[in-house]
């Protein structure tokens, strides 16, 4: 059991670098494409509450937990269980986040290659040139998603070779902000826009009617994707963190800053939903359902877009899809980055090998998505709503009842002095080992119940 440091390892280079690592994997497609869409799926404002319990509550405690396993050993999610516990139980949790973290980058990719495409779609728009315009912005074009896929997946080894900390570490400082800048901008236009207020009204008041299993489990699993939980993602970013940072409270950041940015999203896409609606677009079927939920932020934003008409039109949806893309590059590398430690670490095969080696499995799986795009919500429901707590929920278990609390209060107090006393801390240790595992259980039992009614 004793801590194995590696130093040939990398480290993040300042405090800073390991946050805005960690917040640049936590946003991304789950904020701006995955958020509202749940929203507005499971009816609006009572899905945020549960969603804000379920980040609090869980998805903070757990974040906090992978980091501390990260750091203590140094090590990708296989190693670090490994190294920790000797019976193998462990292992298995690292085995199975390395699986859940492939298959959700398979169908990540997909998506990213949408944002891609769009600023082509919105070029071609602008210039009058329907035909293209309609081809690149065709969600189920299995060619045109096959491209886009490669391409982003070709950035995401590209930059798993090249090292996190040089330039996606200085580009995200600066770009990220004139994200959330174009966002508050387009909520301040469409709060102004016939149709919004309904959607103000459904995102912030909540019919509690509507909080039921299939909604917990959303918000469960949405919440572990969101803060990029549940596959060991934390545990790697972790293991390449220096001693002195405190942990309790980076983690704390990396949360608010994740909650904050998808609630800002949803707050431009709620009321933009129903701007199109009352634009005469379809958005729901005559059950009530929304008709795809995959397509609605890509149907209802470039709507908006157009509102705005012109060369500003232009600009708005270009800055915006390819502000979108990078937030994603800066999770999808966090996705790619664990399968490839593990096998780096592992099985002593050197970085580029392993990367285009891992990177060539996922691509397989992300090219058949990319020609049946109804794959998205199969592997949705599977690896991301009950994969992710499930890793979560053997996390929780792993630490508070294998490698036991105490010595995870020892690690924390590294940058951290006097955590032993500190009542978060006491506080931590307890959801850990009790509040954290009995939700997410919950939450499993109701499910399964539910299925076999
Ligand atoms: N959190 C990212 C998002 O919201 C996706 C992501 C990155 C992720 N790394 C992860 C999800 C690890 C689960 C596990 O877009």
């Amino acid at each position: 059991m004793a801590t194995i440091e590696t130093p040939s390892r990398g480290t993040w280079n300042s405090k800073l670098g390991f946050i805005l690592a960690a917040a640049g994997s936590a946003v991304g497609l789950g904020n701006i494409w995955g958020y509202p869409t749940q929203v507005a799926d499971n009816g609006g404002a009572a899905f945020i509450l549960v969603y804000l319990v379920c980040c609090i509550l869980v998805g903070l405690p757990v974040m906090i937990a992978e980091i501390t396993i990260g750091r203590k050993t140094g090590k990708n999610p296989v190693g670090a269980f490994k190294s920790l516990d000797s019976s193998g139980f462990g292992a298995i949790i690292g085995y199975w986040g390395v699986l859940c973290g492939m298959m959700i980058l398979a169908f990540y990719l997909v998506i990213s290659g949408w944002t891609l495409a769009y600023v082509f779609e919105e070029i071609f728009k602008y210039s009058g040139n329907s035909e293209l315009s309609a081809w690149f912005g065709q969600l189920d074009n299995g060619p045109k998603n096959a491209i886009f896929t490669i391409v982003f997946m070709l950035f995401t080894i590209g930059i798993i070779n090249g090292g996190v900390s040089g330039g996606i570490e200085r580009a995200t400082k600066v770009l990220m902000p004139f994200l959330i800048f174009i966002l508050v901008a387009m909520i301040i236009y469409v709060f102004t826009l016939e149709g919004s207020a309904e959607g103000i009204r459904q995102y912030v008041l909540p019919d509690f009617s509507l909080i039921s299993g299939d909604l917990i489990l959303s918000a469960m699993g949405q919440a572990f994707f969101s803060l990029s939980l549940g596959m060991g993602a934390l545990i790697t970013y972790g293991s390449y963190l220096k001693k002195n940072q405190n942990v309790m409270e980076s983690a704390t950041y990396v949360t608010v800053v994740d909650i904050g940015i998808a609630f800002i999203a949803g707050l431009l896409v709620i009321p933009a939903m129903y701007v199109a609606l009352n634009q005469g677009i379809m958005i729901f079927g005559a059950d009530g359902d929304l008709i795809s939920s995959v397509a609605l932020v890509f149907t209802v934003l470039p709507q908006l877009f157009e509102n705005i008409g012109g060369p500003l039109g232009l600009f708005i949806s270009i800055s915006f899809f390819l502000l979108l893309g990078l937030a994603a590059l800066t999770s999808s590398i966090s996705l790619l980055e664990v399968p490839v430690s593990y096998v780096i670490d592992e099985h002593g095969i050197k970085r580029k090998k392993a990367s285009l080696i891992v990177g060539g499995i996922v691509l397989f799986f992300a090219l058949i998505i990319s020609f049946d795009i109804g794959l998205i919500d199969i592997f949705v429901n599977i690896f991301n709503e009950i994969g992710l707590p499930l890793g979560g929920l053997m996390t929780c278990i792993f630490l508070g009842w294998v490698w036991k609390t105490g010595n995870a209060i020892t690690e924390l107090e590294n940058g951290m002095p006097g955590a032993a006393n500190s009542s978060f801390v006491k506080l931590w240790a307890f959801f850990i080992m009790y509040i954290c595992p009995v939700l997410i259980s919950i939450v499993f039992i109701t499910t399964v119940l539910n299925l076999i009614r």
